[in-house]
């Protein structure tokens, strides 16, 4: 399949309650309608954007649904969505049986449930969103996607791994049966670098690089008294002293700007896609000025190897999903 270099990320297509707040859902319809028109054609989403408690408001997919119909641009777009664990955990943590998280027909389940919601009779791509790579020798999963693809639901099928766990997926990738691997990927986490994507080049494995603006933090937009709205959870994952600690690097980052490159989003994303590894990078975009703003740095232009190098000092590996969370922390999460 040929992607598009700047996908579009859903997650806060739809407003949740829980996570994205603030979504204007006819400004989301009009940022969708605005990518196409600028050429992009890879959508990423999942079943669980937007699902939160159900609420009366579409879900990131019926959403996206509602635009495809409306536009009949069904054909011309390739959709990837995720199928949620059954067990509601993200991560997937060491040592749970995939049983609990993946059986069969709880698969099958969400990809129908998935089709249904975007209104197409067969998904491009879909995803494990959580993985462990423990899992490789299971037949159940792997039978599974099998006759969901021969029955035509489903072209080709991705992991989405754990955050920063770029590698948590290795073995798996032997067995054939996946295609694409989706993982965090930014000048703050550049580990994907080392193991990953070696193997993607040597295996023909699809790349899709989310969380490339650090949930907005590498776009330099905030300063240190920026209050997010209630509801938005990059008020925790930025809480304390960490919105500090991230302007201070993102002015760091700043002074690299210059004739080269000339936003801080823009030096963000080409970081990204000046690795070939990379299939696309997938920004979140709720808005017409944001898919406007970062389309328009797709020019196939890759950074110097001077300024990768300089970004190579900016890395800040750490874990702002987890930290907040007891359960999560002591799940021991960010790859050794
Ligand atoms: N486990 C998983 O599978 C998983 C996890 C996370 C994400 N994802 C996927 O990856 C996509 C991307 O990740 P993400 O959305 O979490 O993080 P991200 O792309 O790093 O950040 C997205 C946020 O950055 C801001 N932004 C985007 N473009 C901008 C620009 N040009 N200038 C200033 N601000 C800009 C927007 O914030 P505002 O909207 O507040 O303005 C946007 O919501 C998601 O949408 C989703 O599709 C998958």
């Amino acid at each position: 399949m040929e992607v598009s270099e700047i996908g579009i990320g859903t997650w806060q297509l739809a407003n949740d309650p829980e996570m994205w707040v603030g979504g204007d859902l006819n400004e989301s319809l009009r940022a969708l309608q605005r990518y196409t028109e600028l050429g992009g054609n890879f959508v990423d989403t999942a079943w669980v954007y937007g699902v939160a408690k159900k609420q009366e408001t579409p879900t990131s997919e019926e959403l996206i649904g509602k635009f495809l119909k409306d536009s009949g641009k069904s054909d011309n777009l390739i959709i990837a969505s995720k199928v949620a664990p059954k067990n509601w955990n993200w991560p997937a943590l060491k040592n749970v049986p995939i049983e609990e998280v993946f059986p069969k027909g709880h698969i099958e389940k969400l990809v129908n449930e998935s089709l249904s919601r975007l209104g197409v009779s067969s998904i491009d791509l879909m995803q494990f969103h959580v993985w462990q790579d423990d899992w490789a020798g299971y037949d159940e999963w792997k039978e599974t996607a099998q006759k969901l693809t021969k029955e035509g639901k489903v072209k080709y099928w991705g992991i989405s791994v754990n955050d920063y766990q770029p590698s948590n997926c290795l073995k798996t990738l032997d067995t054939g049966m996946i295609s694409t691997i989706q993982f965090i990927f930014n000048i703050f986490h550049q580990k994907p670098t080392e193991k990953l994507l070696p193997y993607a080049k040597s295996n023909n494995i699809g790349l899709i690089a989310r969380v490339p603006l650090d949930e907005g933090g590498l776009s330099g937009k905030w300063d240190k008294n920026h209050k997010f709205a209630e509801g938005d959870f990059r008020s925790s994952y930025f809480g304390g002293e960490r919105l500090g600690e991230l302007i201070e690097r993102t002015q760091k980052l700043k002074e690299l700007l210059g004739n080269e490159v000339q936003t801080l989003p823009e030096l963000a994303l080409k970081y990204i896609l000046s690795f070939e590894e990379v299939s696309t990078v997938i920004p979140g975009m709720r808005t017409v000025k944001h898919v406007e703003m970062n389309t328009g740095i797709s020019d196939g232009v890759k950074l110097s190897e001077e300024l990768l190098s300089k970004l190579k000092e900016h890395y800040w590996e750490r874990n702002f999903y987890s930290d907040h969370d007891p359960w999560l922390k002591a799940s021991n999460f960010i790859e050794a």
